[in-house]
């Protein structure tokens, strides 16, 4: 539905963040010139995304977030994609696409997705004894067989991004309701099902602290695609500089176990 402005233009196209009129660019009502030579850019972050400044611990704990998922070397899911959509011939900004495509529940992505069962969870829920509500929760996982996005990892038993952003998070007064039922849970798996050794990850912290923010779980994956994406500039640039194109997987690296050859009798 469109609304009808003052000189009856119909408007479809509506927007609360930035105002570009007159040669001046507004962002959230601040002008941004003054923005260039007093914000910090994870300071820049929060008014954009959250529509108010920071205060000095929500800066500090924004920048905390961002640096703490930068990068985490070759291995991920999404520096192979944006390497070898790059090595494949294709533009720098379709191999940061490709990168940032590939995040999702096991990958960057969880924090969405963690952050809602969070904010649902713990809505409006008596919070007095969160060690017991972690207890059930973990209970109930278990039972229905679901992994608990925000916990495991593929090469940490201890997540060592985790234990620094608690330690930030607390210090800066972001340890509320949502991270201590986080870790609870963590404990939880341990006392539970101690075997499978799964410890609470980077997504798994930052939706719990973004969370006790108070941002919107919706913004879950932006904070990853923020975080990440330098990172994912740094590995395409390298691949552009160092490698040479249409990098495949040499022979030791991949099997074929298919069917055996066979004639086709046609
Ligand atoms: C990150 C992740 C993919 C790493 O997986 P992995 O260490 O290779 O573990 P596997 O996928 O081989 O699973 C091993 C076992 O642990 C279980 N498991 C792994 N992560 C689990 C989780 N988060 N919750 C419950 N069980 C989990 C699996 O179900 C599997 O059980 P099974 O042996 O009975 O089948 C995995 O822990 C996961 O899916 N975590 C949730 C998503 C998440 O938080 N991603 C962010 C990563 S930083």
């Amino acid at each position: 539905m469109s609304e009808v402005i003052e000189n009856k233009r119909p408007v479809s196209w509506r927007t609360a963040i930035t105002k570009n009129e007159d040669g001046d660019i507004h962002i959230r009502g601040y002008n941004l010139e003054d923005m260039i030579s007093s914000l910090s850019f994870p300071a820049a972050i929060f008014l954009v995304l959250k529509g108010e400044l920071p205060s000095d611990a929500e800066e500090k704990m924004m920048n905390a977030i961002f640096v703490s998922c930068i990068d985490a070397g070759i291995a991920p899911p999404s520096v192979g994609a944006a390497r070898k959509v790059f090595s494949g011939g294709n533009s720098f900004n379709s191999s940061v696409a490709a990168g940032i495509m590939s995040f999702g529940d096991y990958h960057g992505g969880a924090i969405e997705q963690s952050a809602k069962f969070l904010l649902e969870l713990l809505e409006g829920k008596d919070t007095s004894n969160i060690p017991q509500l972690a207890e059930e929760t973990v209970r109930t996982y278990l039972a229905e067989k679901k992994r608990f996005l925000g916990l495991g990892h593929k090469i940490h038993t201890v997540d060592p991004r985790t234990t620094r952003l608690i330690n930030v998070a607390e210090k800066a007064g972001f340890g509320g309701k949502h991270l201590t039922f986080m870790l609870e849970v963590a404990k939880q798996y341990k006392i539970q099902k101690p075997e499978k050794n799964l410890p609470l990850n980077v997504d798994g912290a930052i939706a719990a602290i973004i969370c006790d923010m108070g941002f919107d779980w919706k913004l879950g994956k932006a904070f990853f695609i923020i975080a990440r994406t330098p990172g994912l500039c740094a590995h395409i640039h390298e691949e552009w500089s160092r490698e040479k194109p249409f990098r495949r997987l040499e022979h030791n690296q991949h099997i074929y176990d298919g069917v055996d050859d066979r004639k086709l009798d046609k």
